[in-house]
């Protein structure tokens, strides 16, 4: 059976910490400079049916550090302007005989469909509003570097949790990593109970309280694109109670980190001063990224010995030629 890597949801705990280890190995290959295993000749489809800059461009710089092929596909270019269904679709790129796909849409359960259809490892790159899992790697990647570990961390994910597909992955890993999950927003987008009422968290809609004694801020993108009307009075009255800026940050720990996974809307979640302040990690989560990726393409293609990265460092073998350098 092939690893697909759909949800956080469905992972267990060892399987993050598995996937935030090898993370942290590939980092210290990447920059180190140092050998890391090639995954083999293999073609990986990137279907990226809705637009993305940093996890499109991600799984690329991690595709070619771990020696894949990549072949880009894009709804606008392919015969699905014709009408072609996503299960054609899906099919079609198998009997191309790509042999992996990473696939963002603007369908929730769309990543499932893919994995059932393909037959071959499968990554979700966002699946409408239901999960992305590896933004979520990368930002606990980040968390783990700035604090050493989650357990026992407090933090509130403030903004457009409703529409937010990072929200709900962040969710999950964090609360199955031991830290204490917030969702902070207005009543309209971090409704009770609904959908939210099945994630792990406690709900805010005052930002003080939601915030109040916090060691990580993740802000959410509004995302105006999924929005019904009237979900927001207007863009300046939510960031009047929401923005998260110089002045509101009193309300957190002195050192609280501040998330985004971007792209960031500047002067509405977060202004100017949170954005680029050293409490900032925004940077170093668009770098980890890769190497989250990279971990993510590993972990899909084989849990085998020879693909872990730590098999660089044994004794060659017939398999251990195939290494590349960053
Ligand atoms: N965070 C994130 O998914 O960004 P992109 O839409 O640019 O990939």
């Amino acid at each position: 059976m092939p690893r697909n890597l759909i949800a956080i949801r469905h992972l267990h705990r060892e399987e993050i910490s598995e996937l935030l280890e090898s993370a942290a190995d590939f980092k210290d290959r990447v920059t180190g400079n140092k050998p890391i295993p090639s995954i083999g000749k293999k073609v990986v489809g990137m279907l990226f049916f809705e637009n993305s800059t940093r996890t499109r461009v991600s799984f690329e710089q991690a595709a070619h550090y771990l020696g894949l092929k990549t072949a880009n596909f894009s709804s606008s270019g392919s015969s699905m302007s014709k009408g072609e269904t996503l299960k054609d679709t899906i099919l079609t790129l198998r009997y191309e005989r790509l042999e992996g796909l990473v696939m963002r849409h603007k369908a929730s359960g769309s990543a499932t469909l893919a994995a059932r259809y393909f037959g071959g490892p499968v990554l979700n790159a966002g699946d409408g509003q239901h999960e992305h899992p590896t933004q979520a790697l990368a930002d606990a990647m980040t968390i783990m570097e700035r604090r050493g570990s989650l357990d026992g961390l407090t933090v509130a994910i403030v903004g457009d949790v409703e529409h937010s597909r990072v929200a709900r992955s962040n969710a999950w890993l964090l609360s199955k990593m031991g830290a204490e999950v917030r969702f902070v927003g207005p009543r309209t987008l971090v409704p009770i109970p609904q959908h939210i009422g099945m994630l792990p968290g406690e709900v805010f809609h005052d930002l003080h309280a939601g915030i109040g004694g916090a060691d990580v801020i993740i802000c959410l993108r509004l995302q105006k694109e999924r929005m019904q009307e009237g979900m927001l009075s207007s863009i300046g009255e939510y960031a009047r109670l929401y923005q998260i800026n110089r002045e509101t940050l009193k309300y957190a720990k002195s050192d609280c980190l501040v998330m985004h996974p971007g792209p960031i809307n500047r002067g509405v979640e977060l202004d100017d001063a949170a954005a680029d302040s050293d409490r900032s990690t925004i940077h170093m989560q668009i770098e980890n990224g890769i190497f989250v990726r990279m971990a993510a393409l590993n972990w899909v293609f084989g849990s085998d010995e020879d693909r872990s990265p730590k098999s660089v460092d044994k004794p060659k073998s017939a398999k251990a030629k195939k290494e590349v350098t960053a």
